[in-house]
Formats: structure tokens, C-alpha cells, sequence
């Protein structure tokens, strides 16, 4: 059979695209792509509250920065509210007692879920002080709606 050259062209084109696409996967897997953004760090979701890491729920501060622990359940954060230094880098660490929850700095770019058996970190800089709402952005449940808490971000002292 007699196939056209422009034909010829376009099979082996598509053969090449398609070697492509599972190279891009076969490379993605092998470097642990699939690992969760920030570290991997497991907690038994049912003693969140014997564990020593989350025993001191609410704001450290040393010369490293300031450093968030809070707790994620239906349907609130713990420590309510949390009070943070402008201009320093603050990190937050996260776990859930229960489902998967968000937790959203609105107006930053705070932002990171929160998966039970898992500690979400993430480290930012508030810039600007004043008072931030704090909304879970993962649908929890019933009242998941009425999930937040608030950020006061404070003028940083000399
Ligand atoms: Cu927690 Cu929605």
C-alpha cells in the first residue's frame, strides 16, 4: 500500500507526541511529583490533641520568626483567633481531628488544606497589620459555612 508522504508525516508525529506524554508521566511519578506542597509529616488523626506538636495551640515567636499551630475540626479552627508580627515570616502548621478542611487567609496568600493524618505547613509575610478572615475552603459538612476564625496581624514592635 501506498501511503502519502504528508500522511507518513503526521502518524509519526503523533507517535512522538504520544512517547512524549508518557515520558512527562513516567518522569513525574518517578520524581515523587504526587508528594503533598509542602513536606510530608503524618499524625494520627484520633490523638491530635495528646500529640506533644500540637499540644501549644496559638503563636511562638523566636529569633527564627513566628510560628502558628492550630487545629482543624468540624466546624472551627483551635485557637480562634491568632495573632501574628507584620513583616516577619509566619509559619503556619495545621492538622485536622476529622475531615478535610481548608484554611484561607482572605486577602493573602495564605492558603493550604488541611487533610486529616497529614500537618499542612506554609510559611508567608503579612505586610500589611490589621485584622484578616480566617474561612475553611473545603466543604466539611453541615455547617461548614459558619467555619472561620480571624487573623490579627500586628504592627511589629523594634
Ligand atoms: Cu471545614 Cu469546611
Amino acid at each position: 500500500m501506498n501511503v502519502p508522504f504528508y500522511e507518513k508525516l503526521w502518524m509519526w508525529a503523533a507517535g512522538i507526541l504520544i512517547v512524549a506524554f508518557l515520558a512527562t508521566i513516567i518522569v513525574g511519578v518517578a520524581g515523587s511529583a504526587l508528594a503533598p506542597p509542602s513536606h510530608v509529616e503524618t499524625i494520627d488523626p484520633t490523638k491530635v490533641w495528646a500529640d506533644p506538636r500540637f499540644a501549644n495551640r496559638g503563636t511562638t515567636s523566636d529569633e527564627h520568626g513566628t510560628t502558628v499551630v492550630a487545629v482543624a475540626m468540624m466546624f472551627a479552627f483551635e485557637p480562634n483567633e491568632i495573632r501574628v508580627p507584620a513583616g516577619r515570616p509566619v509559619t503556619f502548621r495545621l492538622t485536622s481531628t476529622d475531615v478535610i478542611h481548608g484554611f484561607q487567609i482572605v486577602g493573602t496568600n495564605g492558603n493550604t488544606m488541611v487533610v486529616p493524618g497529614y500537618v499542612s505547613q506554609f510559611t508567608t509575610v503579612f505586610r500589611t497589620p490589621g485584622e484578616y478572615l480566617i474561612v475553611c475552603n473545603e466543604y466539611c459538612g453541615l455547617a461548614h459555612h459558619v467555619m472561620s476564625a480571624k487573623l490579627i496581624v500586628e504592627e511589629a514592635g523594634p
